[in-house]
């Protein structure tokens, strides 16, 4: 326990430890352990951020995709989805009603669906940011040129969530199909830091063919990215994808990984993901006490929920809903913690 408490104090401390220690807590299954590990996480994040959890409104405005992604619900090849994209008129009534319940940031969330072009992006960006001048616009598109990621920009766009989903060739290999590299995602993730965007990365923990050395090397690239944004999840099996007999991801190793994280980058925002909520009833919480600070309430309309299905048995109701802010505001408290209704801007080191 002794050497265990060490590591930690040194993570918290130095901000990295050996890549035999990152493994050692990836892996640690005792209560007593888990425990200094993720006090220690939740408390560097309470010093910065208080005990408020930002909420993000999630609008998912497409479940059309042109990438085939093995272990996604939506992929191309998948013929079992019916789908949808919202029009403009959609995306921005959603926003009304985020606004109208108190949220300060949208998120709009999409597969990689082509009918949006850069016109009609930038022409819903623009909207919304003179609707709402407040509020943040945060994008997760997929990957798109500099060009275009500029433009988004330029319309008004702060944010963008693009995960890296396995920095080793290898193993992204095994999880994408050959079209698609991690070089392209990197870059992508490189271009939007230097236009401006307030960018997220991560990864899904227990994905099919991941071991402990991928997961150091993501750690790794994310303390070279230093992202203002971290999300992770558990893997989940959707019945519809090559991967339908993979087995689930490790709710512990995922938050775990979540309190390495935050003792690495304390400024990060870091949701506490739906496949978190997913996984496990208290999965939600579970990450909050492990230093997570935000939370993605679904904010799509009620009817293309279930159609966006990017694993089995997807939470999107009750303390996951836009609309039923009350119910996840009574489980923060009943954890210590409240919503915070504040826009949650990445808070710079040092900054008030
Ligand atoms: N299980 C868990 N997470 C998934 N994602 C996509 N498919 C799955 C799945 N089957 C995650 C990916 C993607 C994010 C939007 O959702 O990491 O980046």
């Amino acid at each position: 326990m002794q050497k265990f408490k060490e590591i930690v104090d040194r993570l918290q401390a130095k901000r990295a430890v050996s890549d035999e220690e990152y493994k050692i807590l990836l892996q640690t299954k005792d209560e007593k352990k888990q425990a200094y590990l993720h006090k220690a996480a939740r408390e560097v994040c309470q010093s910065i951020y208080g005990n408020g959890v930002f909420i993000r409104g999630l609008i998912e405005i497409s479940n059309y995709c042109k990438n085939d992604c093995y272990y996604c619900g939506i992929r191309k090849s998948n013929h079992h989805v019916s789908r949808y994209h919202l029009n403009k008129e959609e995306i921005l009534s959603a926003c009304k009603q985020g606004y109208a319940l108190g949220f300060k940031t949208f998120v709009m969330q999409g597969g990689e669906d082509g009918s949006y072009d850069d016109v009609l992006m930038v022409d819903i960006i623009k909207s919304i940011r003179t609707n709402y001048p407040d509020c943040a616009i945060t994008l997760s598109l997929g990957e798109k040129s500099k060009d275009v990621y500029q433009k988004y920009f330029d319309a008004g766009a702060n944010r963008y969530l693009l995960r890296h989903e396995s920095v080793c060739e290898n193993h992204y290999a095994k999880l994408h199909p050959s079209n698609m590299r991690i070089q392209d995602r990197v870059q992508c993730l490189w271009d939007l830091k230097e236009i401006g965007f307030q960018v997220g990365s991560g990864i899904m923990v227990g994905s099919p063919y991941q071991t402990l050395d991928h997961i150091v090397a993501d750690i790794h690239f994310l303390e070279k990215l230093q992202p203002q944004m971290i999300g992770l999840g558990p893997y989940l099996p959707h019945k519809d994808t090559p991967f339908k007999d993979e087995k689930k991801g490790d709710v512990e190793m995922t938050i775990n990984l979540l309190a390495i994280l935050r003792l690495m980058h304390p400024q990060a925002l870091i949701p506490s993901t739906t496949a978190l909520a997913t996984i496990s009833n208290d999965g939600r919480e579970k990450g909050i006490l492990a230093g997570a600070n935000v939370v993605m309430p679904n904010l799509s309309p009620v009817e293309h929920r279930e159609a966006y299905s990017l694993y089995n048995n997807k939470a999107n109701m009750n303390a996951e809903a836009a609309e039923s802010l009350h119910l996840l505001e009574a489980r923060l408290q009943a954890i210590g913690y409240t919503i915070s209704y504040d826009r949650g801007d990445y808070k710079k080191e040092g900054e008030k």
